[in-house]
């Protein structure tokens, strides 16, 4: 049987991301992670914070904080974030880990080794005032197209021509204002990718077949816009350094890497910080997921934007390499996640931050809209109207009320145990051939990585109930025929436990709610087959159980009020 590795894009370490940035990468991967693991794969979910390049510090400048401290503090926000959202990785980790550093030289040489590195002079903006060199969206100065005059040195803005810094009319330093800029010559690394093509194109042929449209066609294109030759070095002071005992001359100088050379090779480096964070007497063979692993099947997480950097540019690396790494076998691309119809927007607040969700209600709500609504396709709007509709309509009423009438009622005219006697008939035979149908339904969606279908199958399941409850009555049942309401109630309650654990991919912390609801005495179920779905009655007449309380409190219109005032309507 084969093992699962499973990764999520490593979210930059510079601000907190939003619901676009979780549905796009880290939640549908945490689904699939759940899933294969309820059905007893052996799963590695590996994450980390991206920490390196430009942005971070950018990021560390504005706060006013040396660069590894402004990193250390944010990985352990975005951490506890991640966990408020139940993600479930097998670790966390950090970019800018030694283990990642290690490694990241090691491919280098490698790569060097077999003529994919070349040591390349270019002319690059100099700052004597900053004393560094600058890269691109560091230079500032006057669009020579259209006289913006805050045209940054990689793009304009304002008219979004791409531009070389040495374009900009009167230039000068974003960091420290100064015009006193030189263009000087300097060395750096550069990645010959045009000479690995072929071999990419090939991989490619052989092993996207069953890959979603959006991940093949965006391959498709980068590669017949044909693979350039890129400076994979950075002046900058926070990266992993080029290595001396190759290059000394650009050690020396202290290049680093370039961010997007060393973030696909942290997913090694975290497996490596998970291995190395093993508790006594614990083994974890990171060596094992990623070399020679032909056990392993490797599915990758992340929004389009990444999708050429993950199955063009570092596959080009993985194969200069000349080693067996792992190599990705499954690319789930995403859409956007839109706010409105526009843009999720840090700088003009507009749109739902992870942390400030999770301020407003529990992960289940954002989790369950998320993943149903996952852009897999197509682009999807969030909007607050929506929202609220989707969490009254499905948790609140379809599954909160379904589970709590049941169990109120149950309790009070039976006692707090299952109630016994009687014989299932037809309604329950019927209803035991629609929930393996619809659980047929939903773990092939799943294993095919289709959320929205999964969700409507799941949504499905969670109806069946309130069709049954409707069709038995038992609140009618215990007027005339005790031992008929005491089957329609068993059967129910057979509903929430196999709810409890189908729905954990989805909605974790209430999956754990509703498994405490039953005292089994032996609960070891992880998951339900379609075929033990016809009988339900996996809980017993006689077991104990609690009431617990509303499980998904309905969106008012004041609340809807106040989350639009809060977070920015309609207004795009
Ligand atoms: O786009 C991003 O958020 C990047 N930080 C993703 C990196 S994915 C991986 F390659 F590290
Ligand atoms: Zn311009």
């Amino acid at each position: 049987m084969a093992r699962h590795l499973v990764t999520s894009a490593l979210p930059y370490i510079n601000g907190i991301k939003h619901l676009g940035n979780m549905v796009g990468s880290m939640l549908p991967a945490d689904v699939y992670a759940r899933y294969m693991r309820q059905r007893g794969h052996d799963v590695l979910y590996i994450c980390a914070t991206d920490e390196h390049g430009t942005p971070a510090e950018l990021a560390a400048a504005e706060a006013g904080l040396p660069v590894a401290e402004f990193c250390a503090g944010a990985h352990e926000t975005q951490k506890k974030i991640y966990e408020g959202f139940g993600l479930s990785f097998d670790h966390f980790g950090r970019s800018s880990s030694p283990q990642n550093a290690e490694t990241t030289q090691h491919f280098a040489r490698q790569l060097n080794e077999h003529g994919f590195i070349e040591e390349r002079a270019i002319r690059q903006v100099y700052s004597p005032v900053d004393g560094r060199f600058l890269p691109d969206r560091y230079v500032e100065g006057t669009c020579p197209h259209c006289g913006y005059d805050r045209a940054r040195g990689d793009q304009c803005e304002n008219c979004t021509r791409v531009l070389d810094p040495t374009d900009l009319i009167d230039p000068r330093s974003a960091i420290s204002g100064s015009t006193d800029l030189e263009v000087r010559e300097t060395k750096h690394l550069f990645l010959l990718q045009s000479k690995l093509q072929a071999e990419v194109e090939s991989w490619i042929d052989g092993n996207s077949k069953d890959w979603p449209l959006l991940s093949t066609s965006i391959a498709r294109k980068w590669l017949a816009e044909g693979l350039h030759d890129r400076a994979i070095t950075r002046d900058l002071e926070w990266g992993v350094p080029v290595p001396a005992d190759t290059w000394p001359e650009l050690a020396a100088e202290g290049k680093v890497f370039y961010v997007w050379f060393d973030a696909p090779i942290e997913y090694i480096g975290s497996t490596q910080e998970w291995a190395d964070a093993a508790a006594p007497g614990e083994t974890r063979d990171w060596k094992s997921w990623w070399y020679e692993a032909d056990d392993v099947r490797y599915t990758q997480f992340m929004a389009k934007d990444n999708v050429p950097f993950h199955t063009v540019m570092f596959p080009a690396t993985q194969l200069g390499v000349r080693e067996p790494w792992t190599m990705v076998d499954y690319v789930k691309g995403f859409s956007w996640l839109t706010y409105y119809g526009g843009k999720f927007s840090t700088s003009q607040k507009r749109g739902v931050f992870t942390d400030a969700a999770l301020e407003i209600l529990p992960a289940d709500y954002w989790r369950y809209f998320l993943i149903a609504n996952a852009p897999e396709s197509d682009d999807s709007s969030f909007t607050w109207e929506h929202f609220a509709g989707t969490v009254n309509k499905d948790l609140a009423d379809t599954l909160g009320n379904f589970v709590n009438r049941v169990l109120t009622f149950s309790a009070k005219r039976f006692g707090e145990a299952v109630p016994e006697g009687g014989q299932p008939g037809p309604a329950e035979e019927k209803l035991g051939a629609e929930v393996t149908r619809l659980l047929a339904e939903y773990e092939e969606h799943l294993e095919a990585l289709q959320y929205r279908k999964a969700a409507n199958a799941l949504r499905a399941l969670w109806s069946a109930g309130n069709a049954y409850l409707v069709e038995k009555e038992p609140w009618k049942q215990v007027k005339v025929d005790q031992e008929a309401a005491a089957v329609s109630l068993r059967t129910a309650m057979n509903l929430i436990h196999l709810y409890a654990v189908v729905s954990e991919p989805f909605i974790p912390q209430t999956a754990a709610t509703l498994r405490g609801v039953f005292a089994l005495a032996d609960d070891a179920a992880t998951w339900v087959s379609p075929d033990a779905a016809t009988s339900l009655d996996a809980v017993p007449a006689g077991t104990p159980f609690t009431v617990p309380p509303v499980l998904f409190a309905k969106i008012s219109d004041d609340d809807l009020d106040a989350y639009r005032e809060r977070f920015g309507g309609g207004e795009a």
